[in-house]
């Protein structure tokens, strides 16, 4: 099992503020995020922004993409980013054209699970030519109570049994990771934990040295 990376969400609904955050912390991620929440507020400019600020980083594009999978792909790509997201709902057509987009441009499509999906959907997702995944815990349904359970974790290894790389999600902060220690993790995303604390950049330490302990180095 490999070291998993850290990636830094930005959910804010200002480009600078999210930018203050960037600053902060870009030393202490591996990827940086424009999130759902920025891009429809900021639009395409956000993904510019962050490439232009974290030229060196891995920049995803969480858009949820649930239709026109080739345009947008080729949107978010060509503003910068390396990894755009495609909402599980989305026709598999519209998968297939995503993925085809961004490989064209050296990226990859993650595909967002959010309520229902199946694994024979994940099945044909990874015949696409897919490899990413995101295990969601939305923060709508966090806030009505919704925690991470035992059946997530089996799901989870379904999935990384099906070839899915596996990225976790959802308001998740540094105590939540040994949860997950027996699932193959690419990367921990963390946006209000990281962007709401006292201490952006503690908070951050926090995350890795959780990952550190349990992983690795
Ligand atoms: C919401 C998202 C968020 O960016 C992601 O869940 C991380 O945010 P938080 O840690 O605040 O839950 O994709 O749809």
């Amino acid at each position: 099992m490999s070291r998993p990376l850290l990636q830094l969400a930005l959910d804010h609904t200002s480009l600078a503020a999210a930018q203050r955050d960037v600053a902060l912390l870009r030393d202490h991620v591996d990827i940086v995020e424009a999130g759902t929440i920025l891009c429809l507020s900021e639009g395409l400019n956000a993904v510019k922004a962050l490439r232009a600020q974290c030229p060196d980083k891995l920049i995803v594009a969480d858009w949820k993409v649930a239709d026109a999978g080739e345009t947008l792909a080729q949107q978010a790509l060509d503003a910068g980013a390396n990894w755009m997201t495609i909402i599980c709902a989305a026709p598999l057509a519209t998968i297939e054209k995503g993925h085809a987009a961004a490989q064209a441009r050296g990226g990859e499509i993650q595909i967002e699970l959010f309520g229902n999906w199946t694994f024979d959907d994940a099945r044909d997702w990874y015949r696409t030519g897919v490899r990413q995944a995101i295990y969601h815990r939305g923060r709508d349904a966090q806030a009505s109570g919704q925690q991470w359970g035992e059946e997530d974790l089996a799901r989870m290894k379904a999935l990384s049994d099906i070839g899915l790389e596996l990225s976790v999600t959802g308001g998740l902060t540094p105590t939540d990771l040994p949860l997950f220690k027996a699932v193959n993790v690419k990367a921990f995303i963390a946006g209000r934990a990281l962007s709401g604390a006292k201490d952006p950049q503690q908070t951050a330490g926090a995350f890795l040295a959780q990952i550190r302990d349990i992983w690795g180095s």
